[in-house]
């Protein structure tokens, strides 16, 4: 694998990738892959996979002859297939198929974060020039994937293919949705239950574009389970669809502006509970800052994190609650409690790629937290009484004045916002980043808050 690797950049990026790779599809869901193939065509004759794994959708379709890609040869080892089926170890960007009836499989759900660069530049450069779509440097691996689906079919060929749902309104999917529109091809999305896979926290579609269909209709679906399925209005159940995503570049400097909560890398090690920050020595100030990893435990009518609500639900609790500094010289506490981690604990892309593993950017302070997952009718939010930073999932609020504050969180609490963003997973809903700022738009207008 390393020969088919070598490009790819150093191997901890690359085994981090494929380890991100190894999930395999139910066999419910393969089934239900070419159970929509046979809705669509009397039969197939090629056949294409890109990373096969073990072969699986092999297996289970009708076909003239299957040809399935695999990077790790371990995934398919000692497997039998049938007789007209072959995997080979190959990476899926090395051969221009343009012939194939049906494209069919679950490419790998890696985040952007954690493609290796060589394989980044090698798969954009491929469908740059096979498609001429530049892919966004945000996406994630399953786009890659997807485009080549589209681009290794016939002109009356058929992709079905596993993939996130969110494709359908991600900011980072709009040159793959633009191409497909341009060429007119027929869409169904099929927004799949939430148990379908464990371990990976998003909502999956069966995803499929036909070019015969060639009708420019974009139709989706949602599982109700035993095979049946159910129209809906949009992407959302809303007939007023997805709320549109702010154009970054768009927000005047000092406009009410949300921001995505800080990556630190890993939170197991940089974000500790009061109790680890204690036995390792540290002191508040020096060391460490406070901060908010999450706001579900916070009862839904708490307007403020102050102090009082910082000590109730999360230092006492034990829940991560402080960030450590990385805008000072390290004191010889925090120099020891760093060097003390484990160095796999740290193996994540963001630290790998780091000159000093911790030190990520320290972020600001935000006037507001809202947390950007949500299952009820909006997502949580706080006024930041005791300047907190937002990390993972909690985005900060920026450039409000103290007396605007009280208008935000009563806008956003005012508004069920369940049917306006696409489904995430285990019951939950999440809100994008710029979706938040369309909402502060619409609060506040265009107008800095100095103005
Ligand atoms: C999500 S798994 C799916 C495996 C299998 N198709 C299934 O449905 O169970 C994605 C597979 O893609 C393989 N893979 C990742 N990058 C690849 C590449 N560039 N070329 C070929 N295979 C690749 C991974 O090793 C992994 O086995």
């Amino acid at each position: 694998m390393s020969r088919l690797t070598r490009d790819w950049g150093e191997w901890s990026r690359v085994s981090l990738y494929l380890n991100r790779c190894q999930i395999d599809t139910p066999t419910s869901l393969v089934n239900a892959a070419w159970g929509h193939v046979k809705r669509l065509r009397e039969s197939v004759e090629t056949v294409v996979d890109f990373g096969a794994g073990d072969g699986r959708f092999a297996k289970l379709g009708d076909y003239g002859n299957y040809v399935g890609y695999e990077i790790d040869e371990e995934r398919y080892r000692g497997r039998t297939l049938p007789n007209n089926a072959k995997l080979i170890n190959r990476c899926a960007f090395s051969d221009d198929i343009a012939d194939a009836d049906l494209c069919i499989g679950n490419p790998p759900f890696v985040r952007n974060q954690d493609l290796p660069r060589g394989w980044r530049q090698r798969a954009s450069d491929v469908l740059s020039r096979r498609t001429g779509v530049s892919v966004s440097g945000l996406a994630n691996a399953w786009q890659y994937f997807f485009l080549l689906a589209i681009a290794s079919v016939k002109d009356d060929g058929l992709s079905v293919l596993v993939i996130p749902y969110e494709w359908v309104s991600r900011p980072s999917a709009r040159a793959l949705r633009r191409y497909i529109r341009q060429h007119h091809w027929s869409v169904r999305v099929f927004r799949l239950a939430d148990s379908k896979f464990s371990g990976v926290l998003t909502t999956s579609s069966i995803t499929i574009v036909d070019k015969a269909g060639n009708d420019g209709t974009w139709r989706f679906f949602e599982d109700r389970g035993g095979g049946l399925y159910r129209p809906l209005r949009s992407p959302t159940r809303s007939p007023s669809g997805v709320i549109e995503y702010q154009v970054c570049r768009d927000i005047p400097a000092d406009a009410p502006r949300a921001i995505r909560g800080l990556s630190p890398g890993t939170q197991k090690v940089l974000t500790l509970t009061d109790g680890e920050r204690i036995r390792s020595g540290l002191r508040i100030d020096r060391d460490v800052v406070p901060c908010v990893t999450s706001l579900r435990h916070m009862p839904a009518d708490v307007r403020e994190l102050d102090p009082d609500t910082f000590e109730r639900h999360y230092r006492h609790p034990g829940r991560k609650c402080w960030l450590i500094r990385t805008d000072n010289d390290p004191s010889p506490a925090l120099c020891g409690y760093l060097n003390a981690v484990p160095a796999n604990w740290y193996e994540t892309a963001t630290c790998l790629e780091r000159k000093e593993w911790w030190r990520f950017r320290m972020p600001r302070t935000p006037k507001v937290l809202i947390a950007q997952s949500f299952k009820d009718a909006h997502p949580k939010s706080v006024r930041n009484g005791i300047g907190a930073r937002a990390v993972g999932g909690v985005a900060g609020v920026h450039n409000v004045r103290d007396d605007q504050v009280p208008q935000l969180l009563a806008g956003l609490r005012s508004r069920d916002l369940r049917d306006r963003v696409v489904a995430y997973s285990n019951g939950f809903y999440k809100i994008e980043i710029n979706q938040l700022n369309t909402l502060l738009r619409q609060e506040f207008g265009t107008t800095g808050a100095n103005a």
